[in-house]
């Protein structure tokens, strides 16, 4: 028998999941890590924990079958900026793709002609590039030092195979590629004081790049150069082609859309990427997304309350803005702040409770309609999608039918059995291997009324938006 293992690097935990060609699943095992807030605005971690939970994980997963392990790859969080020095040590704590301290570089690259000619997406604090030039500018010790530059994945997977990769889809977020041709580009690159040759050599996502180090005890295992977490989710949906679309809850949430075709243009509202099949993606993000509810669950309520169970249906007057680490999508600030309005000496805790949920689905409807692009069904993905009363409250703030996959999804696997040979191309592995069903029908009444919901949302930003600079 042959396995296949897919290793999710998110921001709260690395997740492994060990899957045969016909994607049914032998195990799968987690390793949390903290994140750090060391300012406001700032989100760091440390590469090290990364690459201890991957091989607490690997070694989990390999148990008693670790030579008939043929491929292994990695799904990561984004945007991630770790620097290496000249012995491959990490120099300074990677800088997280939620991080927003890169505000004055962020504008810097938007107001030059180059950013948007060269890699046809604006910047966004949360890029690699922006924070390559806040180090330069506040760490010029660091700076100097640096002699290699990588995304969280490519990290971990460098330290496992010794091999320096990136796939498209990852890459395409660090504004440093050429997105339409597929290479590094080396204006930005000059741009960024750095130059290409830093950079990992750019691989298809399911194309394999080399083999694991012995010690990892994976001796028959090639490593596929993997895909950034939201185009793997977008593949372990099944999400493969235009007109398809995938929504991610995670700790961010996502719009994924994909693309024959590169769509001049499109970059300046939504992220105009590569997908892991070889072609192209528009993606709406939103920073805080399941988060919110973790934090409004966990944080503030601290009552194990059951969160699936409101028994609600919609629309209470209270609103919520799930600005918690500022915002991406379509705000671009990052001085956006969470807020609750509305409240009434009525309101109760489910009120709230719903509110949250309500509130990230007007943030995703507000991307989409940013974007100028239309959504009647999508795939829901990420931890939030187990919420039956979350996969209601998009349909009916969308407007549109929400599926979920039968099976938890593994598409950093999938890229490993492509890579590994098991299917011609995704299309394939993902017509053997992923299931969908109705999750949620869009209920046209209720739909209305978020329809009416969210033009009150629309206001809440903007009106608040002065406050948000200027509040201690
Ligand atoms: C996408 C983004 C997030 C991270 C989360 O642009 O920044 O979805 O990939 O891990």
């Amino acid at each position: 028998m042959n396995y296949y293992i897919g290793l999710d690097l998110g921001t709260s935990s690395c997740k492994g999941v060990i899957i045969d060609r016909e994607g049914n699943v032998y195990g799968s095992h987690s390793v949390k890590y903290p994140v750090s807030y060391p300012a406001l605005n700032h989100s760091e971690q440390d590469p090290a924990d990364w690459l201890k939970a991957a091989v607490e994980i690997l070694a989990a997963l390999g148990e008693g079958r670790a030579d008939d392990i043929r491929g292994v790859s990695i799904a990561g969080q984004m945007h991630g900026l770790v620097m290496l020095d000249g012995n491959d040590n990490v120099i300074r704590p990677a800088i997280l793709w939620n991080d927003g301290r890169s505000e004055k570089e962020t504008a810097y690259l938007n107001g030059i002609k180059e950013t948007f000619e060269e890699t046809g997406n604006v910047a966004f604090a949360g890029f690699t590039a922006p924070k390559i030039l806040w180090v330069k500018e506040n760490e010029p010790e660091n700076f100097r030092k640096c002699k290699k530059i990588c995304l969280p994945k490519d990290y971990l997977a460098y330290m496992l195979t010794g091999v320096f990769s990136t796939d498209y889809s990852d890459a395409a977020g660090m504004l440093l590629l050429d997105v339409k041709n597929k290479k590094w580009s080396e204006k930005m690159c000059g741009i960024c004081g750095i130059s290409a040759d830093m950079l990992p050599k750019l691989y298809e996502s399911w194309e394999p790049t080399g083999k694991l180090k012995p010690r990892f005890g994976l001796k028959n295992a090639v490593m596929c150069a993997g895909a950034g977490d939201n185009a793997a989710s977008a593949v372990g949906t099944g999400t493969l082609n235009e007109g398809d679309c995938s929504i991610s809850l995670g700790t961010s949430g996502t719009v994924f859309l994909p693309c024959d075709k590169f769509i001049d243009g499109a970059g300046r509202t939504l992220h105009n990427f590569c997908h892991a099949n070889g072609k192209y993606h528009l993606m709406g993000c939103i920073l805080s997304a399941a988060s919110c509810d973790d934090w409004w669950t966990k944080r503030i309520l601290q009552t194990g309350y059951d969160r699936f169970d409101l028994g609600r249906a919609a629309g209470t007057g209270v609103y919520f803005l799930p600005y918690l680490t500022g915002e991406r999508c379509p705000h671009n600030d990052v001085h956006a702040r969470g807020a609750f309005v509305g409240l009434h000496a009525d309101t109760s805790r489910e009120d709230m409770c719903l509110a949250v949920y309500e509130g990230v689905a007007y943030a995703l409807r507000d991307c989409i309609e940013a974007g100028g692009v239309s959504v009647k069904s999508a795939v829901l993905c990420g931890g939030g999608a187990k919420s039956v009363l979350w996969q209601n409250t998009v349909a009916n703030v969308l407007g549109a039918d929400i599926y979920v996959t039968e099976k938890e999804q593994f598409g950093a696997a999938m890229l490993a059995l492509v890579g590994c040979g098991e299917y011609r191309d995704l299309n394939g592995a993902a017509s053997h291997t992923v299931r969908k069903k109705l999750a949620a029908r869009c209920d046209p009444d209720i739909a209305v009324k978020y329809g009416k919901g969210f033009e009150t949302y629309k206001k809440l930003y903007p009106a608040l938006k002065s406050v948000y600079s200027d509040m201690i």
